[in-house]
């Protein structure tokens, strides 16, 4: 059978200036909802910071109430500000009638307050996890990681950020105010049915995951944000269950990206356009300062065709050769001239990044993640493309094994593949750096901190990986593909680190 994996490497270049015309969404007569910006906690004093996991009704369009679940909210969760060095209390509340555990993305913290499948949290209980944050700024998220159910538990909105700061961010010359320069920007796309009820099944679900057919930014379709007419950090998020997005501008004007899933770059990389995975963070920054609005394009990469593999260095070519319209933006800037505006030049550099010499790294794992014709265990017991056994290393998750014994800070070398198709694999518990990528160098916006990273059936994607923090036999982390669906057929294991 063909591998409905079908993905082209997209490879940022330059693209030329688009003038297609858009393909508008039908509800678009309707005003453009502004951007929802979630509420900002401010948990840097330590002081406990509430989350009550429940359901709720959020109009993903107008009119339309759809039953959704979220952290305090109807829909998602505020946005969670701590910083290095200090103590994160977070006191969840569940009040659903089933089981939640909730996984902070990118924190490096140890096993048992990292919040995996094993600290499940029953209906009506409570979790409280003390974090102490050690690690550098950075974009994180928190979202459900139910053993099973995380692909349909954060599909119906249990996911949000968490914006981690330090003095090196605060000293540079970035635009940093919540709301006004500097917007959380959560990616995802969602299924809708005639009555405007979210659509997901596990088990119908293609062997690519659970692809939604509407994009919806921070729960808005098509919002627009009024920014001011200077420079915009904008901190992306992958939410989206399983889909790989392409970012541009339909200028195609250019952006830098400055941060990566684990913090700053060591300098901003210029791109007009980027290749999102899910699970994955970019800080971009776009400057507005001409006035005009910016379009924000978040594009299928799976609608792309695959024959032609490589970089492509036009979008509009590219749009041209899968002879689809320009979409709709998924998000549009418009620049208001009474806000003040961050206009200082980006700086040249931001952070420094200390490889570990080759010497150093002690040994090597390898992974193969596999998607095999199934013997109809598990999820896909009733057939279809549920039917496809989903392992690593030729095992399928199972909350009673552990997969892997690390060593504490011990820098290892760990090398991923796939038997078809493309993966993002992600570490918990770390950040790593990547040393090849589908058996290529890292392009230089993926040379920072990570913890997820891309490979595919063609060739090793290559990570060198330390874990400072403990994860015991009873609480430890998970590495897994975060493609939910493959993640909750069983494409996750489990390790200790002591
Ligand atoms: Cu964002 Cu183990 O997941
Ligand atoms: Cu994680
Ligand atoms: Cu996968």
């Amino acid at each position: 059978m063909s591998c409905a994996l079908s993905r082209r490497r997209f490879l940022a270049g330059s693209i030329a200036m688009l003038g297609a015309s858009y393909s508008r969404p039908v509800w678009s007569n309707a005003a453009p909802s502004p951007l929802p910006i979630p509420t900002l906690i401010d948990g840097t004093s330590g002081e406990p910071v509430d989350l009550k996991i429940r359901s709720g009704t959020w109009s993903f369009k107008p009119g339309v109430e759809t039953p959704t679940l979220g952290f305090n909210q109807q829909y998602l969760g505020p946005t969670i500000r701590t910083r290095r060095n200090s103590d994160l209390n977070l006191h969840y509340e569940n009040t659903l009638t089933e089981g939640v555990a909730v996984h902070g993305h990118g924190l490096h913290v140890p096993g048992n307050v990292d919040g995996g499948p094993q600290l499940e949290i029953a209906p009506g209980d409570r979790w409280q996890p003390a974090l102490s944050i050690v690690q550098p700024a950075a974009t994180c998220w928190y979202h459900s990681h139910t053993h099973g159910k995380t692909g349909q538990q954060v599909y119906r909105g249990l996911a949000g950020m968490i914006i981690i700061d330090d003095e090196m961010n605060d000293s540079i010359a970035l635009p940093r105010r919540y709301g006004i320069d500097d917007l959380p920007v959560i990616i995802q796309d969602r299924t809708f049915d005639a009555r405007g009820r979210l659509v997901y099944s596990l088990d119908d679900a293609s062997e690519d995951g659970w692809l939604g057919e509407t994009v919806v930014i921070n729960g808005a379709i098509a919002p627009v944000a009024n920014v001011p007419a200077g420079k915009i950090r904008l901190r992306l998020l992958n939410g989206a269950n399983a889909r790989f997005y392409i970012v541009a501008f339909a200028d195609g004007r250019s952006f830098h990206k400055i941060a990566s899933d684990g913090g700053l770059l060591t300098a901003p990389v210029p791109l007009t356009a980027m290749e999102m995975s899910p699970g994955e963070r970019c800080e971009i920054i776009v400057d507005l300062s001409d006035g005009n609005a910016a379009e924000l394009l978040t594009l299928f990469e799976d609608e792309f065709d695959e024959d032609e593999e490589g970089a492509v260095g036009d979008l509009r070519d590219l749009l041209r050769r899968s002879k689809k319209p320009l979409p709709a933006p998924s998000l549009t800037l418009k620049v208001d001239r009474a806000l003040s505006a961050h206009t200082a030049p980006l700086p040249e550099t931001l952070a420094t990044i200390n490889r570990p010499k080759q010497n150093e790294i002690t040994r090597t794992r390898d992974f193969l993640l596999a998607m095999d014709e199934g013997g109809g265990k598990g999820h896909g017991a009733h057939g279809g493309h549920g039917a496809m056994d989903m392992t690593i290393n030729g095992a399928a998750m199972d909350m009673n094994v552990i997969n892997e014994r690390v060593e504490r800070g011990v820098w290892e070398r760990w090398r991923i593949r796939s038997n078809q198709g493309a993966h993002p694999f992600h570490v918990h518990g770390c950040s790593f750096l990547i040393e090849r990528m589908e058996g290529a160098a890292a392009p230089p916006d993926q040379q920072g901190w990570k913890d997820t990273v891309v490979l595919d059936d063609d060739d090793w994607s290559e990570i060198i990986v330390r874990f400072d923090h403990p994860a015991t036999e009873a609480h430890p982390y998970m590495y897994h593909c975060h493609i939910l669906e493959h993640e909750d057929r069983g494409m996750m294991g489990q390790f200790t680190v002591s």
